[in-house]
């Protein structure tokens, strides 16, 4: 995974309620504005941050976000870290099987934003709380 060099100060944020996965939507669009994604990368990034602002808030107990803007010396992206201290993911491999859920839903959500973005990394186990880190780049 290639995250780049960051430029200027991330950006963090607590997820704690419903409105702070908006705010995380309005922060994330923002800055992939800034970066000139196109329209269509703007909001395929906005709708995995979404589902992963979800999974925070909903299986994670709450957390944080950070978003910042990336440098691979041949284009500029988006890089966002999610960030909680809840359970962990026991099997990871199952978790982003397309269906899988234990909350009752579509489990669509950790798979779907892995096939939105350039790059995609979750650190988790038992215990260890999760840490999903993703990355658009502009082309
Ligand atoms: N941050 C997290 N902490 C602990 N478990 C998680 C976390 N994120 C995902 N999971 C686990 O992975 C499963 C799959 O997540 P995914 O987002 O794909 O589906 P879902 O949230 O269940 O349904 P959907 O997102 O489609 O509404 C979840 O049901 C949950 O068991
Ligand atoms: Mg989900």
């Amino acid at each position: 995974m290639t995250t780049g060099l960051e430029l200027g100060q991330p950006q963090a944020q607590a997820i704690h309620s419903d409105e702070d996965v908006v705010r995380v939507r309005q922060l994330v669009r923002t800055v992939a504005v800034a970066v000139k994604l196109s329209l269509v990368d703007q909001t395929k990034l906005v709708t995995a941050a979404s589902e992963l602002a979800r999974n925070t808030l909903v299986y994670g107990g709450g957390g944080t976000v950070e978003v910042a803007t990336v440098d691979n010396g041949r284009r500029r992206g988006v890089r966002i870290i999610f960030a909680d201290t809840g359970p962990g993911i026991p099997d990871l491999d199952l978790a982003l099987t397309d269906g899988y859920t234990t909350g009752g839903g579509l489990g669509l959500g950790l798979s779907g934003a892995r096939r939105l973005v350039d790059e995609f990394d979750i650190r988790t186990g038992p215990g260890e709380g999760t840490t999903v880190t993703i990355v658009k780049w502009s082309r």
